[in-house]
């Protein structure tokens, strides 16, 4: 029997999204194919602590409540000295090593898990892993960077203006005159988060202050957006092996319901508001074009591995909204979801990334 490849599935961690990311785990622990994959969980409490977390995977969804992962004296290291070893700490700091790992597949949602930074720790500790590099993860976790690229690469997104805490503590008018200039309604917005959290559709002027001040809790930089009216139509895309191209799934849907868009509670916490179907109805043509710009903005991105791909399908043709470099993850989410519909089971989704990062 040939020996079984150790991936460390690191989840929860120090952003907002901390429970979805461990509802994902879930997903993907769920899904893994045991006879080729042993899997060591890594828990990541929301200070930052590596705990060891023991759970069936099936208990960690969402509809068994939001999870939170906790200290229990004991805790994880992996070693930064190329070893790729993991060791484990008992509550009286005395370590014992759990060997190597092969690789680490970081399902994590959010600033420290989605936006460069624990993909720097991993090169740094030189243990591969699953998913977008440095660079790409940062860029898409950055809605005025991203946008940037798209817009560059000739993909069109709704238009934007970007205002700072600075700009908003000095010179609260020109930055305001500036958010006025876009026509409404517009969607205020923290550049650097995810979940919907800290985002506001702002109808009437007169609420901008306020919808800007309530995103900068959540980021000293805001962008503000020209709402668009459309269809929010999303795909999976998934590295080609070797030289070959990339694979691209067919489109999901998100209908919402009774909200004005798909804010937080539509998406984890009122189960009737938002209804998802893959795959969605669109024509052949719409089809097509809709993976070509899924692809050139994954390019666009220099993605590696996986990304979901978020646009509104509007009169005139497709507008990227964003591309998130670690989608959500559990077994109703829209990535397996869409790929399952394309021919990819989740199971062979998870192989498939795990061994795409062993090649790279
Ligand atoms: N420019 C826009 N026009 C119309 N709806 C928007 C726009 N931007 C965001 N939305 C709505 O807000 C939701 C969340 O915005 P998004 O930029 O995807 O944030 P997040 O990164 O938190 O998912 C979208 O799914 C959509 O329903
Ligand atoms: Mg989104």
């Amino acid at each position: 029997m040939t020996k079984k490849i150790r991936v460390a599935v690191l989840f929860g961690g120090k952003s907002n999204e901390h429970s979805i990311s461990v509802a994902s785990a879930g997903g993907v622990m769920g899904a893994i194919d045991s006879a080729k994959f042993e899997v060591i969980p890594v828990g990541i409490t929301k200070l930052g602590q590596f705990v060891p977390f023991n759970a069936p995977p099936e208990k960690l969804s969402l509809s068994e409540g939001l999870k939170t992962i906790q200290f229990q004296g004991e805790s994880l290291r992996f070693s930064l000295d190329g070893s790729k070893e993991l060791f484990l700490a008992d509550s009286s700091g005395k370590e014992s090593s759990l060997g190597a790992i092969d690789v680490v597949f970081p399902v994590l949602h959010g600033q420290f898990g989605e936006d460069g930074t624990i993909q720097g720790f991993l090169e740094l500790a030189g243990i591969p892993y699953v998913g977008n590099g440095v660079l790409a993860s940062a860029v898409a976790m950055d809605k005025q960077f991203s946008k940037t690229l798209f817009a560059a690469a000739g993909i069109p997104t709704p238009e934007f203006e970007v205002v700072t805490a600075n700009q908003i503590v000095n010179d609260p008018e020109s930055a305001l005159e500036r958010l006025h200039q876009l026509k409404l309604p517009v969607f205020v917005k923290p550049a650097r988060a995810g979940s919907s959290v800290g985002i506001t559709k702002v109808k009437e002027a007169a609420d901008l202050p306020k919808a800007v001040a309530a995103a900068l809790t959540h980021d000293n930089k805001v962008i503000v957006e020209v709402g668009v009216e459309g269809r929010e139509i999303e795909c999976a895309v998934l590295s080609g092996r070797g030289d070959e191209p990339e694979r691209v799934s067919v489109a999901g849907e998100i209908v919402v319901t009774g909200r004005e868009f798909y804010d937080f509670e539509a998406k984890y916490t009122d189960s009737d508001a938002a209804k998802l179907t893959c795959p969605a109805e669109i024509s052949d043509q719409e089809l097509k074009q809709m993976q070509q710009l899924a692809k050139k903005a994954f390019r666009a991105l220099g993605c590696q591995g996986l990304a979901r791909v978020d646009f509104f399908l509007t009169k005139d043709g497709f507008m990227l909204n964003e591309i998130n470099t670690m989608p959500g993850f559990t077994s109703i989410s829209m990535f397996p979801r869409c790929f399952k519909e394309s021919g990819i089971s989740f199971p062979e989704l998870v192989t498939e990334l795990i061994e795409l990062a062993l090649e790279s």
